[in-house]
């Protein structure tokens, strides 16, 4: 290993390695790392690489106050009120400049036009001047000209400023941690993963890279375990559900900060694969998120699933111990989105029954039935994986 490579390497697996424990200190990093490839080629500026930590503390329209005050106005169901707070931040809005205002500044509209948005109230509609403000601050920070689940969730703040519509403060703040660790743990994993192909899969620095990855999908799981235990589905559907619903700016309607546009798709291709549903979900989901996202996975796309790459080592070649080490990580990285997904789709059940909503679909406006084919889909790579290490595990005993 040069010296570089082993900077490289030090630096990219105590970034992942952060991520996987939730430290935040480490999520500019990971954009540069994203930008990178991982491949090791200077690092350019890139202006979407954002102070992320400035994102949240920023307030540039001066609306800590009434946020705190979001979730007894939309109780009360008090539009004038909110009309009020979005004209007033539309006025101070046109001196708002560079990305992490502008990003915080979509954070905190968004939230108040989906509040007037689920009381009946169209917020563009009402507000004039505020279309041409969330295009331009679209533009300065890379991502669609409402909030997303970037806003709602990795660029909240935490702690007394936390953003939120309703006033069961608990069940939503750990449906907003879930996702905000998401953001941070997904592109840590892709990283990882990424990181593991360059090195050759079976190298002691492709190990680490793959033990680090599958640290932070497996922390990925843990967080949603707390969302299952912790947040009642009927809850999410009756009362949270529709703060997510459409918004129209320039003609486009675009879903609000729905969780299905976590950054899964800078893993499930790169790791195991996926089929036409998934394809078309992960189409939607990559147009919600940042612009650096949606690069790095069109890069992605290049790469065979990496488990499948290991299975047909492991066919081809039997097993040995490093092989069979890089298999037995691979099959615990994608049995960590297996377990979230089995668990993920029964919590989507449980919303979703008729006599619990209106609604038939999540905010991404998908079934969720087409959850349960994307889990088989991914566990079926699962059992291939795992069949073909038992094969050449047997086949290894079997030798003289
Ligand atoms: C009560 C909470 C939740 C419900 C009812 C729910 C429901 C759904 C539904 C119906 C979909 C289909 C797409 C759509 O139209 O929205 C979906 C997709 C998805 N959700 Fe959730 N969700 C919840 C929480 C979460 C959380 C906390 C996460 C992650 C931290 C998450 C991650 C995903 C992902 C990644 C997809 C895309 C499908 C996949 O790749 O498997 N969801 N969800």
């Amino acid at each position: 290993m040069t010296t570089d490579t082993a900077a490289l390497t030090d630096e990219t697996l105590a970034a992942v390695t952060a991520a996987a424990h939730g430290d935040a200190s480490a999520d500019g990093l990971l954009d540069t790392l994203l930008l990178r490839g991982c491949t090791g080629s200077g690092a350019p500026a890139d202006p979407l690489v954002l102070d992320h930590a400035a994102v949240r503390d920023a307030d540039p329209l001066g609306l800590d106050a009434v946020l705190r005050r979001l979730p007894l106005l939309n109780d009360a169901g008090d539009t004038g009120s909110l009309t009020a707070v979005l004209a007033a931040a539309v006025e101070r809005g046109g001196s708002v400049t560079g990305p992490e205002p502008a990003a915080a500044a979509l954070r905190d509209t968004g939230m108040v036009m989906a509040s007037l948005r689920r009381h009946g109230v169209d917020p563009v509609a009402a507000v004039p001047g505020l279309a041409a403000l969330l295009t331009r601050w679209a533009a300065a920070s890379g991502t669609i000209p409402r909030d997303t689940v970037v806003h709602y969730g990795w660029w909240n703040p935490t702690g007394p400023r936390e953003r939120h519509y309703t006033t069961a403060t608990a069940q939503e703040s750990l449906l907003i941690d879930s996702v905000r660790q998401s953001c941070r743990t997904l592109p840590a994993a892709s990283i990882g993963l990424d990181r593991a192909w360059h090195a050759g899969l079976t190298t002691p620095v492709a190990l680490l890279a793959l033990g680090a990855a599958v640290q932070a999908l497996q922390s990925y799981g843990a967080m949603f375990e707390t969302v299952r235990t912790g947040v009642s589905p009927v809850w999410f559907a009756q009362q949270l559900r529709p703060y997510f619903d459409p918004i129209t700016v320039d003609g486009v309607a675009y879903c609000g900060p729905a969780a299905a546009f976590v950054p899964l798709y800078l893993v499930d291709e790169l790791l195991w694969g996926t089929g036409a549903d998934h394809t078309a979900l992960h189409r939607e989901a990559v147009e919600y998120g940042r612009t650096l996202w949606r690069d790095r996975r069109g890069e992605l796309a290049d790469h065979p699933p990496l488990d499948e790459v290991v299975a047909e080592r492991l066919h081809r070649e039997g097993e040995t111990a490093e092989l069979a080490e890089a298999a037995r990580l691979f099959s615990l990285a994608t049995r960590a989105l297996v377990r979230f997904r089995g668990q993920h789709a029964t919590l989507a059940r449980g919303a979703y029954r008729t006599d619990v909503t209106g609604y038939s679909t999540g905010s991404g406006g998908w079934a969720p039935a087409t959850l349960l084919s994307i889990t088989t889909e991914n566990r079926d790579a699962a059992t291939h994986l795992d069949d073909e290490r038992r094969c050449a595990g047997h086949h290894r005993q079997q030798r003289p």
